[in-house]
């Protein structure tokens, strides 16, 4: 739910992640309904984009200042590992062909971890995060400019998977001199 500031039109960080959720659960059921293996090629790489756009964003601007709000950093700690497993099983994938039996194997695992991850954050992460004192705002206008960001770098072909990573680092090491987070 968008939080009313009465001036600005930006959505929350917490709704912002939460469309982002709908999207993605939406794009695996169409691949669960999928039958041509070029379709769902298609719609694992439209998934695949997503998630990595969101769990970049999460990761550079979102957790830093959760964690940073909130007393649980096992619940933050976990959530970073679970992303990891998500990146793992995104590499796997996009090293085999659509027609690959173990393609939907590999894709419908991914997608149950992220189902997994998706209700994590939306019943325990999201929560805290909001009776934490952080302006929801201006964290989800900061997200949805670099969301942006990172679609035209993907577009363009600059953020490959390596690109992207690098890019992760970079923007936690510049949150690292302003914040401290552990
Ligand atoms: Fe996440």
């Amino acid at each position: 739910m968008a939080i009313q500031t009465g001036t600005k039109q930006a959505v929350g960080a917490v709704e912002l992640l939460k469309q982002d959720h709908r999207k993605v659960k939406e794009l695996f059921k169409e691949f669960e309904q999928a039958e041509e293996s070029s379709t769902k090629g298609e719609i694992a790489e439209k998934a695949i984009k997503e998630l990595q756009v969101h769990s970049q964003v999460e990761e550079e601007i979102f957790y830093p200042e959760v964690r940073a709000a909130i007393d649980d950093p096992e619940l933050m700690n976990e959530a970073k590992e679970e992303h990891h497993v998500v990146d793992l099983l995104i590499e796997e994938i996009q090293a085999l062909s659509p027609d690959d039996d173990a393609f939907t194997a590999k894709f419908t695992v991914l997608a149950e971890n992220v189902k997994h991850h998706i209700e994590e954050e939306e019943n325990e992460m999201f929560p805290e995060a909001q009776k934490a004192r952080l302006d929801m705002q201006d964290l989800g206008q900061r997200m949805a400019e670099r969301k942006q960001e990172l679609l035209a770098e993907i577009t363009h072909g600059r953020n490959s998977r390596n690109g992207s990573k690098a890019r992760r680092g970079n923007g936690n090491a510049r949150r690292h001199s302003v914040r401290s987070k552990r």
